[in-house]
């Protein structure tokens, strides 16, 4: 995380853009206003901004746009609660406060020259969608990508043509699970562990990254656990109720663990004694 104070400091963002993705998911496209004297800070794919409604509240959002234009912002977000509706009534020139990026993002460096095996549930695809361009970007840096995105019904399945361009990627393979499918849902219907048997990966030589409900995450690592992949490449991004952002409030901790100042990207060996254990 970069320490320059001013971004503890909520910012003016203004809402440029913003895209219906499914009935209950929106992409806003966010412009944020420089720091005093300082340019746009830089961010990586897996960190997120705290997002400020004034008089409503803030919420964290990954940043799922290219790292490469720090100008443009996009956050997509599903509708859950009070502060996810009132981001959803915004409209272009509306303005509201911004801060980070925090926390760690993905181990894209570490992950170089192996295989990649990304599962993701609902809007857990938004947090990995930077790390998943940034590879194909580099594609000859990697070895085998695996993208695996599950939904609970058809209807909630959105960027049907990112996922068709990413398929288009040279030894990329993408495979799409709905526990509830349609009359015209071409994929599977089932969980994504039904799928596992068409991964294509050495489990000595992989990364897996996971991101989505925690018993999805539970029964994913299960799975790689069981085919040999040890926990020390298993990489998880962790939600948790978030007030200060920065390691301060106490609000986000599991065990030791602060989520938005230590992860909220973690490698399971770190997390696994804490992880979907009551009281923490
Ligand atoms: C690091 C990090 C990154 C995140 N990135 C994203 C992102 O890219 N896109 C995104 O949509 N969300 C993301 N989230 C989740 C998002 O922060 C929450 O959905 C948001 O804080 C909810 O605030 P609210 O005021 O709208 O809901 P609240 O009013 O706080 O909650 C209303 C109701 O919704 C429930 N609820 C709250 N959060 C969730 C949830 N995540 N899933 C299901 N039910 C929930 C609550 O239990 C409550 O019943 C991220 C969270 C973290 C910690
Ligand atoms: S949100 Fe305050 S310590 Fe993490």
């Amino acid at each position: 995380m970069a320490e320059t104070p001013a971004l503890h400091l909520p910012r003016p963002a203004e809402v440029v853009g913003i895209e219906q993705e499914s009935p209950t998911v929106f992409t806003l496209r966010l412009r944020p206003s420089a720091p005093d004297g300082c340019p746009l800070p830089r961010f990586r794919p897996g960190q997120f901004n705290m997002l400020a409604v004034p008089g409503v509240g803030e919420v964290p959002i990954s940043i799922v746009s290219d790292p490469r234009d720090p100008e443009l912002l996009d956050h997509t977000i599903r509708r859950v609660g009070r502060v996810t509706t009132a981001l959803a009534r915004l409209q272009p020139g509306d303005r509201i406060g911004l801060r980070g990026p925090y926390g760690h993002g993905w181990p894209l460096r570490e992950s170089e020259q192996r295989d990649l095996v990304v599962v993701t549930g609902g809007v857990g695809c938004a947090p990995v969608t930077g790390a998943i361009e940034y590879v194909i970007r580099r594609r000859e840096r990697y070895g085998h990508l695996n993208i695996v995105q599950g939904v609970k019904h058809a209807d909630d399945f959105f960027w049907r043509d990112r996922y068709a361009r990413w398929a288009e990627a040279p030894d990329t393979e993408v495979l799409i699970a709905a526990d509830v499918g349609g009359p015209l849902w071409p994929w599977h219907v089932g969980r994504v562990t039904e799928l596992f048997d068409r991964l294509r990966f050495d489990p000595r030589r992989v990364s897996v990254l996971l991101c989505g409900p925690e018993g999805m995450m539970a029964a994913v690592i299960g799975e790689m656990q069981a085919r040999g992949v040890p926990d020390t490449d298993i990489w998880l991004s962790m939600e948790r109720n978030m007030q200060c952002g920065v390691g301060l409030c106490g609000h986000c901790q599991i065990g030791p663990h602060f989520v938005c100042r230590d992860g909220p990207v973690f490698r399971y060996d770190v997390i696994a004694p804490l992880f979907r254990k009551r009281g923490f």
